[in-house]
């Protein structure tokens, strides 16, 4: 193929538009994030995940009495995903976590939980059966949801067993508004091609999972934690990054397919971690994150001059979810639980606008009259 036919082809859609939406925009250059309507710094650390809900899915934010009709129907939605969990026992124990989400979420028939609409049956098992899994990795029971928490902190304390401080319940809100949605990032645009062709929303969200799994998308942040307990001083980052990268390893956490700045998201989470700093949690690390981002910025600036490779959502996520206490095998399965919100606003919106996902390849092996 020559180049020009290459670069026709759109390697990865790089800059493609496949969708109108009017659920988040992202500025690549400028490093802004706006989700319906409003600057994801104006949302993450004011609302709770309950309030993100409601925006994506009316398109304004709620009053306090529609917050607790949110958090009242998820709560409901959350024990009745418990209700579940022995049909789906086997899924539980499944290879990686994020097996593990994929397989438990794909035994869900739409209308299982009786909840009240499929958004909240997918949000609630989401974080159940991801704090089921951490419980079960960990060799101890499913804990039962408690209906009358938040989202955030009945999902940490299914996932831990004691009831989180309200330092990390707040954390854990911020990350979850934040990650909440992100344009058309690849498990986005996988929900919608499985939305357009009238599939469920069960099945778009499995679709989902799958594509936030990979450590390209969603799977990063479980490596940066392993990277920075590596590294374990800022006097090592330079040595053990260089390393790294003459090995030809990427480093996680760093980089993004739109951002050519720093992505906002993770100034967003780098404020939160401060928070849980003042609250006597994450603060050496915060040190150490903060010194390995900087050298890891300035050997990807000489090694990609024409580039800029900065830090990404996932570097501070890794930091903030360990610092509230989730292991990290859990937080890929985390992201998911704010995530699943803008998979079904999405796959809704998608279903209105209607139309068959179906775009063209090219065919570059033989024809047959040049078969050998
Ligand atoms: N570490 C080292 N090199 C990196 C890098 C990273 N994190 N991210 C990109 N590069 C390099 C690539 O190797 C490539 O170099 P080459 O031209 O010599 O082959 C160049 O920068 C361009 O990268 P490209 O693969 O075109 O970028 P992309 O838009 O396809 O990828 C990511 C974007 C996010 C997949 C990529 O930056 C990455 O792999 N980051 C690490 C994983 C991660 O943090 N994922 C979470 C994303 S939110």
């Amino acid at each position: 193929m020559s180049a020009t036919q290459k670069d026709s082809a759109r390697d990865g859609l790089e800059g493609v538009v496949v969708a109108e939406t009017r659920l988040s925009e992202v500025d690549g250059l400028k490093g802004r994030l706006i989700i319906a309507g409003h600057d994801v710094e104006e949302l993450a650390g004011r609302i709770p995940f309950e309030a993100a809900c409601w925006l994506l899915a009316h398109g304004k934010l709620p009053s306090s009495a529609q917050i607790d009709e949110v958090q009242r129907a998820l709560g409901a939605a959350r024990a009745n995903a418990f209700q579940n969990l022995p049909r789906i026992g086997d899924a539980l124990r499944m290879g990686n976590d994020m097996e593990a989400l994929r397989a438990s979420t794909a035994h869900l028939s739409q209308g299982d939980s009786g909840a009240v609409d499929q958004s909240t049956e997918l949000i609630a098992a989401t974080a159940v059966f991801a704090a089921a899994r951490t419980r079960t990795r960990a060799g101890k029971s499913p804990l039962a949801p408690d209906p009358t928490l938040e989202h955030a902190a009945d999902y940490l304390r299914m996932a831990l067993e004691h009831r989180p401080a309200k330092a990390a319940v707040d954390a854990l809100n911020t990350y979850l508004v934040t990650v909440v949605d992100h344009g058309m990032n690849a498990s986005t645009f996988a929900a919608r091609v499985v939305a357009s062709t009238s599939s469920d929303m069960v099945s778009a969200v499995v679709a989902a999972i799958g594509a936030l799994k990979g450590p390209l998308h969603g799977g990063a942040p479980g490596p940066v934690l392993d990277m920075l307990q590596a590294i374990d001083s800022p006097s090592r980052a330079r040595s053990w990054l260089e390393a790294e990268l003459g090995k030809g390893h990427r480093i996680m956490g760093m980089g993004h397919r739109v951002y050519r700045v720093r992505d906002p998201r993770a100034a967003v989470l780098e404020k939160a971690i401060e928070q849980l700093s003042k609250a006597g949690l994450a603060t050496e690390r915060l040190t150490l994150a903060r010194a390995v981002e900087k050298e890891a910025e300035r050997l990807l600036q000489e090694r990609h001059p024409e580039r800029a490779l900065r830090a990404n959502v996932e570097f501070y996520t890794a930091v903030l979810l360990d610092a509230i206490g989730l292991p990290g095998t859990a937080f890929t399965p985390t992201f998911a639980v704010g995530r699943v919100a803008g998979w079904c606003a999405h796959y809704l919106e998608q279903q209105k606008a209607g139309r068959l996902i179906r775009p063209a390849s090219r065919y570059i092996g033989p024809r047959p009259s040049e078969r050998p």
